[in-house]
């Protein structure tokens, strides 16, 4: 599958099949603009934006630069935005991460490098910000602004409200804004109230500009961004009046545009059978009504008119799909004979969380489950956890007369280090390793909860996440070599992996590509085994995704969140409980199991408790 314009948007969107070609697209659009440029003399001018979605769009930009000598010399470049207040040398500030994600890396010159400031006087705050929207004009103005875009719809910081014609200015951060950004700075209370941003006015005066958008999770603002009419409550939807404006997605960002999540009600469509299928669960669903109960009327008041008319009557599209559905339930996951079960766990606790159910029931069924953690997951244990344990150890060895002196002298370290840690501070090596081993120890009691021995368990601990702050690294090649050795080591029959596209942080999406990666080699070696995706903490499958479900009792249910609740640094509270949702992990791993019993039942299939989902992943 190549890249497509979706019909019926009022500013052009183009859809990528992954990330990493839409990433590279707008890549190849920058190299030809400063190949251009740079050829006639003249200077490209740049408008840039941090956040997680450029992050591929630098690492391409820097190996232009140095695999294909693409040369940045005559490049001018203004940064949308930066919080205020923020010293630019601080662990936040947007300054910093452009010097380290871009800058650094290629041959820009200093002087041509433009970020608003987060240190000037309030009062002059106003004066400064003429001078930047100056100092674009007298560049000759932006020829490519790249943006992203945020859960309140806003590019550059401009939040709901702003207006059309809004200029550089100090704004006030939305609350869902600074919610998003609360796991960079650990903590909502030390996420700046207020930044410098570009107006809307100045970023609609570039020649060009490109928003990219990945993962589901920017779906449904994306959706009214270009397909509902042009609102202040949206300013990405002010992009719908620039001449040269061009949305970029990948797939996941997409899925919420009509003409893909509803393409019948656009136009004609070839009706495959995950249409088909997705079409009938969605008018079940809408009308609350069991797939055996559906009518050609309701087909007819849901645009389904050319579906009835292919493949009806209504009775028999509802039973090709009842079938289908009831196909999905599936008692015994692991099959009836003797199995090996290997299951991945991005972090410490996605293991149970996301599938405790079904390793209960494959271990209780006599197969071997094995649970490889993918990472160590320190970064989200707060440091009260971790001083309680370093205390618990010198109490312990006290007690027992155990190396008094040396463990005496790392609490002494650690207690330095937090009493003057700031917010959001990389830990030291010390405390990354204590909090490791805490993950370690919590994932440990909860997978013996679930009924895997100890000696069944891996600790990766992938490079790729090995940085001690939020960003990550690149996935390393010896990673793929681990995940192979892993393998050929235990030669699964089956395999888990945690197939989420819309973790905040990407860690789970990293994962997935690195476990894809290792498969296809090892595979192509003749090793051979099922692959199944089971989602994260954070969404569900769609209905008409889901390839089996696993039925859980309350009893199931009750055993899955005990072992959930082994994870303690991630009770209660948790350091990054993703997004707005308020819920514990083991709430939300309960309201989501029995979300989709709601759904079996509301299709008028079996009704159950509460039902695990899962995916089977066949190498696209
Ligand atoms: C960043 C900026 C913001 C981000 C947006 C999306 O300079 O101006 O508008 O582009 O918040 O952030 P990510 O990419 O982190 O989802």
């Amino acid at each position: 599958m190549s890249s497509h314009y979706v019909p019926h948007t009022k500013t052009p969107t183009l859809v990528f099949p992954t990330t990493a070609q839409a990433t590279r697209h707008v890549a190849l659009m920058i190299e030809s603009l400063i190949r251009q440029n740079n050829s006639a003399n003249r200077p490209t001018v740049l408008g840039l934006a941090t956040g997680s979605t450029p992050v591929g769009l630098y690492r391409e930009l820097i190996r232009l630069h140095k695999e294909a000598g693409l040369d940045f010399s005559r490049v001018i470049t203004f940064n949308l935005d930066e919080y205020y207040p923020m010293e630019p040398t601080d662990d936040h500030s947007y300054n910093l991460w452009m010097w380290e994600t871009l800058f650094n890396h290629i041959n820009i010159k200093k002087e041509n490098v433009h970020i608003p400031c987060g240190t000037t006087p309030a009062i002059d705050v106003e004066e400064y910000c003429a001078r930047y929207e100056q100092l674009i004009r007298r560049a000759g103005g932006i020829d490519l602004q790249i943006l992203g875009i945020g859960r309140t719809g806003h590019i550059g910081f401009n939040e709901p409200g702003s207006t059309r014609h809004s200029r550089t200015r100090m704004v006030t951060l939305d609350p869902v804004t600074r919610r998003d950004a609360a796991s960079s700075f650990f903590g909502e209370e030390n996420v700046p109230q207020q930044a410098v941003t570009m107006g809307v006015g100045t970023i609609l005066e570039a020649r060009k500009i490109v928003l990219m958008a990945f993962g589901e999770h920017k779906g449904k603002v994306v959706r009214k961004a270009v397909e509902e009419d042009m609102t202040e409550s949206v300013t990405a939807s002010f992009l719908q009046k620039h001449s040269d404006a061009t949305v970029i997605l990948d797939m996941s960002a997409a899925r919420e545009l009509t003409p893909i999540k509803k393409p019948w009600s656009v136009g004609s469509v070839n009706w495959t059978p995950s249409l088909i299928r997705r079409a009938v669960i969605g008018l079940s669903l809408a009308m609350g009504k069991g797939l055996l109960k559906l009518s050609d009327d309701d087909f007819r008041e849901h645009e389904l008119f050319e579906l009835l008319r292919e493949y009806g009557p209504a009775h028999k599209l509802g039973r090709r799909v009842f079938d289908e559905m009831m196909g999905t339930i599936c008692t015994s996951p692991a099959g009836n004979e003797p199995k090996t079960a290997l299951v991945f766990s991005p972090h410490p606790d996605d293991d149970v969380i996301s599938m405790g159910g079904t390793i209960i029931r494959m271990v209780e069924q006599g197969h071997k489950v094995h649970i490889a953690y993918m990472t160590s997951g320190n970064i989200a244990v707060f440091d009260h956890d971790a001083w309680r344990f370093v205390d618990f150890v010198c109490g312990f060895n006290d007690l027992f007369g155990i190396d008094k002196e040396h463990s005496e002298q790392v609490k002494q370290r650690v207690k330095t280090f937090l009493s003057s840690k700031k917010p959001g501070q990389p830990d030291t090596e010390d405390l990354l390793n204590i909090k490791k081993l805490i993950r370690e120890t919590e994932a440990r009691a909860g997978a013996v909860a679930a009924g895997v021995p100890a000696e069944q368990l891996e600790f990766m601990d992938l490079r790729f996440y090995r940085t001690g702050t939020i960003a990550k690294a690149p996935i390393h090649p010896q990673d793929i070599e681990d995940l192979i050795s892993l393998f050929e080591r235990l030669q699964p029959d089956q395999i888990y992996v945690a197939g989420e596209m819309s973790d905040p942080h990407g860690t789970h999406r990293m994962c997935a590509n690195a476990i894809f990666d290792a498969v296809k080699k090892v595979r192509a070696k003749g090793q051979m085994f099922e692959v199944w995706l089971y989602r994260g903490a954070w969404e569900e499958w769609e209905p008409h995704e889901v390839e089996r479900v696993v039925p859980l009792s309350t009893g199931d249910m009750d055993h899955k969140k005990i072992a959930i609740f082994r994870h303690q640094s991630q009770k209660d509270k948790a350091m990054f409980p993703g997004g707005t949702d308020k819920r514990e992990f083991w709430q939300r791993a309960e309201d989501r199991n029995r979300g989709t019993a709601k759904v079996y039942d509301t299709l008028g299939l079996p009704e159950f408790f509460a039902l695990e989902g899962f995916v089977q992943w066949r190498g696209e």
